[in-house]
C-alpha cells in the first residue's frame, strides 16, 4: 500500500481504525473520518500525525455532499475509500422507533451512498471502493430488523455501483463482516450483560467457535483495496466464521 491514499469513514475506533493502522503500517498515507470529538482525539493520538482525521457525520446529508472536497483539502486524489461508518441499534420489530430508522438508514446508506458520490472528483481511475455490510443482510437475526436492511441496502448498491464505475476502472466491492469484537457491541442498546450473552452466542454459533477480531477484517480490506485483487470487483467477501452456514 506504499504511497496510496486511503480514505477511511469510521476511521475512529473498531474495524475503521484497525483498517487505518494496518495500511497506515503499509506505507499509505490515511485518511480516517469520524464525528465523536472524543474518538477523533484518541484516533489523532493513535494514527499520529502522518495521518488526517476529518469530523464529518456521516448521517448528516450536508457533510456526507461535502466530503469530497474536504478530502480534497488534504489529497488531489485518493485511491482508495473504506466506507466503513455505521451504526447499529437492536429492537424487537414492534418497539422500533421512526426515529431508530432514520437514524440508522441516515448513517449506513444515505451517509455511505452520498460520501461516495461526493468522492467521485478525486477518486482515481482507476482505485478501489470497499463497502462495509454484514453478515445479518443473509440472515433473519432477531432485534436487527433494520440494521439487517441497511446493510441489504449496501450489499445491492455494491453491485449497482460497481457496474456503473467500472469504466472508470473503480472496483467497487463489499465486505460482510459476522461478529466481530469492537466497540459497537456496546453501543446496541444492550445491557453489558446481554453483550455478553450475545457474544457467547455468536461465537458458539460460528464454525470456527468464536468472533473475530478486528484486523481479520483489516485485512480483508486491504485485499481488497489493494493491487491484489485487481481482477475483483462487484464481489461479496464473507468474513464471517461461518456463522451464516449454521
Ligand atoms: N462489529 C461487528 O460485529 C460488525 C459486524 C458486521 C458489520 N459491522 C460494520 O462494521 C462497521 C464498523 O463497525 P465497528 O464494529 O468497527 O464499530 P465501532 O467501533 O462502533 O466503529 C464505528 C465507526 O463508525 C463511526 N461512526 C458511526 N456513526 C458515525 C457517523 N454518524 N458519522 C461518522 N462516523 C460515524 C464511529 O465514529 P464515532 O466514534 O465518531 O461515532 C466509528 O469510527 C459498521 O458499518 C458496522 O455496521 C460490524
Amino acid at each position: 500500500m506504499k504511497n496510496k491514499t486511503i480514505l477511511i469513514t469510521g476511521g475512529t475506533t473498531g474495524i475503521g481504525l484497525a483498517t487505518a493502522q494496518l495500511l497506515q503500517a503499509d506505507g499509505a498515507r490515511i485518511i480516517v473520518t469520524g464525528r465523536n470529538p472524543d474518538t477523533l482525539a484518541s484516533a489523532r493520538a493513535t494514527l499520529g500525525k502522518a495521518a488526517v482525521v476529518i469530523a464529518s457525520d456521516s448521517g448528516s446529508l450536508a457533510d456526507a455532499r461535502a466530503l469530497g472536497s474536504e478530502v480534497g483539502k488534504h489529497a488531489s486524489t485518493i485511491d482508495g475509500v473504506f466506507l466503513n461508518a455505521g451504526v447499529g441499534k437492536f429492537a424487537p420489530f414492534q418497539d422500533h422507533t421512526p426515529e431508530e430508522f432514520e437514524s440508522m438508514f441516515g448513517i449506513n446508506v444515505r451517509g455511505l451512498f452520498f460520501q461516495l458520490q461526493s468522492l467521485l472528483a478525486i477518486l482515481a481511475d482507476p482505485s478501489s471502493v470497499v463497502l462495509n455490510a454484514s453478515v445479518v443482510a443473509q440472515l433473519g437475526f432477531p432485534g436487527a430488523s433494520i440494521y439487517s436492511a441497511t446493510k441489504a441496502a449496501v450489499v445491492s448498491l455494491g453491485k449497482t455501483l460497481a457496474v456503473e464505475l467500472a469504466p472508470r476502472g473503480i472496483r467497487v466491492n463489499t465486505i460482510s463482516p459476522g461478529p466481530i469484537a469492537t466497540p459497537i457491541y456496546n453501543k446496541l442498546g444492550m445491557t453489558p450483560e446481554a453483550v455478553k450473552g450475545f457474544e457467547d452466542t455468536m461465537a458458539a454459533q460460528s464454525l470456527l467457535k468464536r468472533v473475530g477480531r478486528a484486523d481479520e477484517i483489516a485485512r480483508a480490506a486491504r485485499f481488497l483495496l489493494s493491487e491484489d485483487s485487481s481482477y475483483v470487483t462487484g464481489s461479496e467477501l464473507l468474513v464471517d466464521g461461518g456463522v451464516r452456514l449454521t
